[in-house]
């Protein structure tokens, strides 16, 4: 498959056309940023773990029954997807209160919740993704209840593999960001990434951080820490 001209560059990846109009090929860039961008910098290898971490989730998402982008890894860094148009919502799905959840509520990291909680925001730069309900979204014309209703559905059912399976290699998911998007034949679809830097994965012992929140809180060690959930996930 051949990569034709760039469509996009995003934080983290690059999007190439392709001969075919339902495929693109996915690029990751060892780029980061928090904030909103107003943190830059670069982790080594991520693009690489990053790619070959999110094509393995998908893969066995697929296989679980949630429809997602993925056609074919490329190279260590590409992928072939299907071309789709992003919900302009971000998914988000906790099982542990940490993050942003934490500071809205006054409450420590750490908490373990009976049920996971989803929330949606608005995937907007300018605004600063800021948090909206269903209600928000379909006001806006960003999805339509069905689609909401099966984005739900298919992030709880993520939700479910992906802890289930990070726990069988001693890691807690404690919470995480999706995306989907609607392919040409009008499909909604798991896209984007499923990686270290869109989730939370503290080490279910020592509850040592393996994730984006080294970089974010300038912890160090943050290669180390994406090279080991590689090293559990796929022995590499
Ligand atoms: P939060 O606690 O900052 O709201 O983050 C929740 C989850 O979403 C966490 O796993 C990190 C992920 N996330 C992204 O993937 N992209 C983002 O821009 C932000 C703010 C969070």
């Amino acid at each position: 498959m051949k990569k034709l001209e760039q469509l996009y560059e995003g934080k983290a990846k690059k999007v190439f056309a392709t001969e075919d109009p339902n495929v693109v090929i996915v690029d990751y860039k060892d780029d980061a940023t928090a904030f909103n961008g107003l943190k830059k910098g670069t982790i080594a290898g991520k693009g690489v773990i990053n790619n070959k971490m999110s094509n393995f989730m998908m893969r066995r998402l697929e296989e679980a029954g949630v429809p997602t982008h993925y056609i074919e890894q490329l190279s260590d860094r590409e992928t072939a997807v299907k071309k789709v148009t992003i919900l302009p919502l971000e998914v988000i799905v906790r099982n542990i209160s940490a993050g942003s959840f934490a500071k809205h509520y006054g409450v420590k990291e750490g908490i373990v919740f009976d049920e996971p909680t989803i929330e949606f925001s608005y995937k907007n730069d300018d605004l600063g993704d800021p948090l909206l309900n269903a209600y928000h979204a379909v006001a806006l014309k960003l999805a339509t209840w069905e689609e909401i209703e099966l984005v739900k559905k298919y992030t709880f059912m993520v939700n479910d593999f992906l802890k289930s399976y990070l726990k069988g290699i001693g890691i807690d998911l404690v919470d995480f960001k999706i995306e989907f998007g609607k392919t040409a034949d009008g499909q909604i679809v798991l896209a984007d990434e499923i990686s270290p830097d869109t989730c939370r994965l503290w080490d279910e012992k020592t509850h040592e951080k393996l994730d984006k929140d080294r970089f974010r809180r300038d912890m160090g060690q943050v290669e180390d820490a994406y090279q080991e959930v590689m090293r559990r996930l796929m022995g590499e």
